[in-house]
This record gives C-alpha cells, structure tokens and sequence, in this order.
C-alpha cells in the first residue's frame, strides 16, 4: 500500500504557527480548508496540539486520530479520550498507516518540533502550506521547506492573497519534495 506522509500546517510571514498553546488569529477559511484536506485520512499530531483542540472537536470526526506523548498515564488518558497513542513520530506514522485509503495520506498536523521531525529525516513528501500575510508574536515555528528539497506544485491564488472574512490574507500553497 502505498501511503504518503504530508505535513499541514497555517503559518504567518514569520513562520509562526502558534502562541500559548493556540492558534494567534481567525482564518476560517483555513479551518475549512483543513477540514476538507484531512478529512477521510488519519492524523498525526503532539500532545500539546490535541490539547489545543476544543475538548468538544476531538477526537477530529471522521479521522483517526494519532496523539504523540512520551507519558505514559497521559496515554492512558487520550486513549479513553479516543486517540490512538503513539511515543515517537515513527510508530505514530505506523499506527496511522493501516487508516489510511490506499493511495491516500497520513496528515501530520504538528506541532513545531513534529513537523521538522517529519521534515528532517524525510518521512514528509507533502506539505500543504497556508501562508498567512499577518505578523504576530508566537512561540511555535514551522522549519523551512528548503527550496533544494522542497518545489512549489500550486498555490491559490496563485499570485497575491484571498481575503478571508476576518481581514486576514491568505494562499493555499503544496510543496512536494524533489
Ligand atoms: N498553525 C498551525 O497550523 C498549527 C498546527 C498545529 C499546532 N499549532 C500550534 O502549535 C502549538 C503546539 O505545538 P507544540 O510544538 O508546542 O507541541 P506539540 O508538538 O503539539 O506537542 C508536544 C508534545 O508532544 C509529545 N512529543 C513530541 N515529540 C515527541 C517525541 N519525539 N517523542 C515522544 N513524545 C513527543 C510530547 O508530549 P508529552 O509531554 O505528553 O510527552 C511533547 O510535549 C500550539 O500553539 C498550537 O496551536 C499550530
């Protein structure tokens, strides 16, 4: 089965992708986007990332989810929270792999030392970026898509920014690795 592993991920001009444990602006359209990327296809993501979501969203519908942690009561926990857990990026990718379509994607979805961890030792083909035109403070990043690696297949709009209805810019970009 062949199964590729993306990465998705909302970051601003800085590559902010968080600020204490959320997300630092409204882009609902973002969310949407998310939603139709990921949906039907499992999803990876850190302990401090399921714990953003809202108690009531997860785990997120119609996906399994894959929850990071290295604790093993708090496993216990998001276990009976309905995660499936996993104690490192690779076994999370194995425990996904058997949800997913043939041909489909395991969605990693952070957060910031995940993503470079997916990034680094080239486990991640894919990356759907949302780019952000916005600048503010955080204390999570995304890596950077090396450009030797990493080549731009689309982005809409293709030139400039959408606005979203809260003001913000935005530009759905995929990379996929050379
Ligand atoms: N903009 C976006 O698209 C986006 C997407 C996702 C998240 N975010 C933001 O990013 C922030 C959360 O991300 P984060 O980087 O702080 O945390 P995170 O990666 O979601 O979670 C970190 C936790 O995951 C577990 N973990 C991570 N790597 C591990 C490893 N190799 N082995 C075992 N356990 C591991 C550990 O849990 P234990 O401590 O339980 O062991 C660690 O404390 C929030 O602000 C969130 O809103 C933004």
């Amino acid at each position: 089965m062949s199964v590729v592993v993306g990465v998705i991920w909302a970051q601003t001009r800085d590559r902010v992708i968080g600020s204490e444990g959320t997300m630092p602006w409204h882009v609902p359209q973002d969310m949407a986007y998310f939603k139709q990327v990921t949906r039907g296809s499992p999803v990876v993501m850190g302990r401090r990332t399921w714990e953003s979501l809202p108690e009531a969203f997860r785990p997120l519908p119609g996906r399994t989810n894959v929850v990071i942690t290295a604790d093993d009561d708090r496993a216990q926990q998001l276990s009976e929270q309905g995660a499936v857990t996993a104690s490192s990026l690779e076994d999370a990718v194995e425990r996904a792999r058997p949800h997913a379509a043939e041909t489909s994607t395991v969605w990693v979805m952070g957060g910031g030392a995940i993503y470079a961890e997916a990034i680094n030792k080239g486990l991640a083909r894919v990356a759907a970026v949302t780019q952000l035109d916005l600048s503010v403070d955080g204390d999570t990043y995304a890596p950077e898509l090396d450009p030797a690696q990493w080549h731009l297949v689309s982005a809409a709009p293709e030139e400039g920014w959408q606005a979203s209805e809260s003001g913000v810019g935005y530009r759905f970009e995929t990379y996929a690795r050379r």
